[in-house]
């Protein structure tokens, strides 16, 4: 079975083609993030009149890279929900012509469901794995963070989430804060690598709750007191701008670096607790934040020690994606 998806929740706009539920034969992205980066966020109205202009062209590439038909697609999948409603209309409309023209089905996907099967797909045959249920996901992106129990490749339960921000949006609004670009999470993990993480010991919000919630404001409010107190510390070096701009930077990575393992401090242990709660051995990561390298490095640390197996996705399938989207679309069908 082949199944053509279609993406288009927040600013990528994404196509691709899944064999068989699991085997990518191709997954186009073209990302906005250019396009939003000056009003250091995404705006709605932008985003899908950008999507509306280069669906079809990337619909028409993954086709092309699948060297796949249309006629032969058996199935389409849209992401529904959650995303900007005006950017979601542009995907479904487009997804239900191609359904209807084509005389095929289509398949309605949520899009943090589909996050999860983007765990398990592959472009090489050498990447295939098979998790074991049940598992424990810990799902990171730039509108949600969840801790899901995922009992069978249909049953999901939510376990834990945040109050307040998501975490992608916390790495967003700090790097924002810090003057760095838009999406904040790659700036904040790449300025991170020139910092010190213990120059400054941040909260780790809600560590010790008995649940497995999450809450990023009182985080993100101890971060920018911290930046405003060392920016009026920096101002007397003003007229040596050589030295004025070191101190600047050297501020940032270490801000950068200090928040960083702050946050991923509080995703690990609330995800290693779950799991030791529940009595479940295998804990998995997805959503955008899922790249983050300091995030993985640890929560795969804590793993090895718990003697507990860790699955992530590949780098592709971790960002908003259509692969992901005709996975769990292919997953739907089946059962
Ligand atoms: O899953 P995703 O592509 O979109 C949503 O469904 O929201 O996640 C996007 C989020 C953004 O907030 C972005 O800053 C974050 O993922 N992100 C990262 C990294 N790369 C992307 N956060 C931390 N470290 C990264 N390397
Ligand atoms: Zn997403």
């Amino acid at each position: 079975m082949k199944i053509l998806g279609i993406e288009t929740t927040c600013d990528e706009t994404s196509a691709g083609v899944v064999k068989d539920s699991r085997l990518v034969l191709s997954n186009i992205i073209s990302s906005q993030a250019k396009l939003h980066n000056k009003y250091g966020g995404i705006v709605p109205e932008i985003a899908s009149r950008k999507h509306l202009e280069v669906l079809p062209i990337v619909a028409h590439e993954a086709l092309l890279q699948a060297k796949t038909h249309i006629d032969d697609i058996d199935t389409f999948a849209v992401s529904k929900e959650p995303g900007l409603p005006p950017a979601l209309s542009v995907g479904y409309a487009y997804a239900s012509g191609l359904a209807l023209a084509n005389k095929k089905p289509l398949v309605e996907v949520n899009h943090l469901e589909s996050h999860i099967s983007g765990i398990w797909i592959y472009k090489n045959k050498k990447n295939k794995k098979k998790i074991p249920y049940p598992y424990i996901c810990l799902l990171v992106s730039g509108g949600h963070t969840q801790i899901r129990l995922v009992t069978n490749s249909i049953n999901q339960r939510i376990i834990g989430q945040t109050l307040d921000d998501a975490a992608g949006e916390a790495f967003d609004k700090i790097a924002r804060l810090l003057n760095l670009s838009y999406p904040g999470g790659p700036e904040i993990e790449r300025v991170s690598k020139e910092g010190d993480e213990n120059t400054i010991n941040f909260p780790r919000p809600m560590i010790k709750s008995d649940d497995f919630n999450f809450s990023f404001s009182g985080l993100k409010s101890a971060v920018k007191r911290e930046f405003e107190k060392l920016n009026k510390f920096n101002i007397k070096y003003k007229n040596n701008k050589t030295l004025y701009k070191e101190i600047n930077h050297n501020f940032i990575c270490d801000i950068g670096a200090s928040f960083q393992e702050a946050i991923t401090d509080v995703l690990v242990f609330k995800t290693i607790k779950a799991a030791n709660t529940l009595g479940i051995n295998t804990i998995t990561i997805a959503g955008g934040v899922s790249v983050n390298s300091r995030l993985r490095e640890k929560l795969a640390r804590a793993c090895h020690e718990e003697e507990f197996s860790f699955y992530y996705p590949e780098t592709e399938f971790c960002l908003d994606n259509a692969a992901m989207v005709a996975a769990r679309g292919a997953e739907l069908i089946k059962n």
